[in-house]
């Protein structure tokens, strides 16, 4: 067992020496993780097919190779809150719960690995996990140790059950004590979620020289007010959090709950068209084995991917909101643009719109502007053309503006 006071010491002389140089998630992370649509089920008596067990990660890697999403990129499969036992074994260790991980984290990592995907797994920086399971405080040099050792590719630090103050020295002990093991360990950190609470601006410079990923806001619900609640929270940029991003670092906006109950088609689409120009994450919180195919052609659909994984790593922006509508665009290699009006209106009938590229703060002279969902040719358009959109409601345009 590793006390805290050891960790201070080591963690006070890393602290801003270098930025995290993991290799990890140079574009987006892309996978599955189970918390927003199976939290913490583990009742596996009464429903053996969505508790919180090694059967459901298991079956849905089978999904994600057998559909196609593996080759699309998603690779990693996220386990959430709620995997161990509640008390730590007479070593410290933590323990899967062996009723409903009985092979153990090491064959489920090796049964990920056997199919090209990656296995991530879940602790907290606090003396709990939000969900009462054991967390990592005092124990972060031994819990980075038995993750390396199973095998496991990510780890999601939560932050319940600590205090803000304590993060500054928390986030970057685990980061110290991930890269001793010596495996590659892609770093989520929770960090700033729970300082936004608090109305204040996270450490941003300091979050990305220890984080590859950290979510920055609220969870995400499987409703179209979640989902744009946090598009509203994201356009105002607070703290210009989107200049934190780029290779190796990215803001998380949290899952995509395209394939839920929640969202509409055309509200999927929109979900889609934001995480990609936010150069999001996507972690996919859904059921592939009972998936509509309109939802899974949207998770496959290989321009949004592309925009969501342009090698730059732009974070994009919103650049204009006016009553329902709101401007976003996010520059892509090569000098195009990926350029989103969003309709949050949900009265009557599609809204008409004259655009032009310049009020999507595009820089360059001429454009070929493609509709990215259906590939459709839109125009060929300078900055100060007019573009007629008729945009249905709670739904997005998106389109790529290749720069000519
Ligand atoms: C650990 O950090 C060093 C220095 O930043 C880096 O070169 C190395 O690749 C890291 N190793 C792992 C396993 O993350
Ligand atoms: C964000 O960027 C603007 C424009 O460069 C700058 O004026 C402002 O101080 C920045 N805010 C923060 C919190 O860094
Ligand atoms: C614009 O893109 C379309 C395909 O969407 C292509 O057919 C057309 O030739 C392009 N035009 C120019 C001027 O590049």
């Amino acid at each position: 067992m590793r006390m805290l006071p050891v960790c201070l010491l080591l963690a006070v002389t890393i602290l801003g020496a270098h930025a995290l140089d993991n290799g990890l998630a140079r574009t987006p992370p892309m996978g599955w993780l189970s918390w927003q649509r199976y939290r913490c089920n583990i009742d596996c008596k009464n429903q053996p097919d969505e508790c919180i067990s090694e059967n459901l990660y298991k079956a849905q890697a089978d999904r994600l190779v057998a559909d196609g999403y593996r080759d699309a990129g998603y690779v990693y499969v996220n386990i959430d809150d709620c995997w161990p036992l509640r008390a730590r074994d007479a070593d410290g260790n933590l323990v899967p719960d062996p009723a409903r991980f009985p092979s153990g984290m090491k064959a489920l990592a090796d049964y990920m690995h056997s199919k090209g995907l990656k296995l991530g797994i879940y602790s907290d920086m606090g003396s709990e996990t939000c969900g009462g399971y054991p967390g990592s405080k005092f124990y972060m040099e031994q819990d980075a140790q038995t993750f390396a050792d199973w095998g496991i590719d990510s780890l999601k630090l939560d932050g319940c059950y600590s205090t803000t103050d304590d993060f500054a020295i928390g986030y970057p002990t685990m980061a110290f004590f991930l890269n001793k093991t010596g495996r590659a360990i892609l770093y989520s950190c929770s960090w700033p979620a729970y300082i936004t609470g608090k109305q204040k601006i996270p450490p941003y410079k300091q979050i990305a020289q220890n984080c590859n990923l950290w979510r920055n806001y609220a969870d995400i619900a499987d409703s179209w007010s979640s989902v744009t609640g946090i598009m509203s929270w994201f356009g105002e940029d607070q703290g210009n959090l989107s200049r934190f991003a780029g290779p190796g670092n990215w803001n998380d906006p949290d899952m995509i709950i395209v394939g839920d109950y929640g969202l509409s088609y055309v509200q999927q689409r929109v979900q889609m068209a934001m995480w990609a120009i936010m150069a999001a994450p996507l972690y996919m919180s859904n059921d592939l084995r009972n998936i509509k195919p309109e939802s899974r052609d949207l998770l496959l659909n290989k321009r949004v991917i592309a925009i969501n994984q342009d090698p730059m790593g732009v974070q994009g922006n919103r650049l204009f909101k006016a009553s329902n509508i709101e401007f976003w665009s996010r520059p892509l290699s090569g000098g195009s643009f990926a350029i989103a009006v969003v309709n949050y209106g949900d009265a009557g009938g599609p809204v008409r719109l004259e655009v032009t590229l310049e009020n999507f703060g595009l820089d360059g002279t001429k454009f070929n502007v493609t509709e990215v969902f259906d590939n459709k040719f839109v125009g060929v358009f300078t900055l100060k053309d007019t573009m007629t959109l008729l945009i249905n409601p709670t739904d997005v345009f998106f389109a790529v503006a290749k720069k000519l």
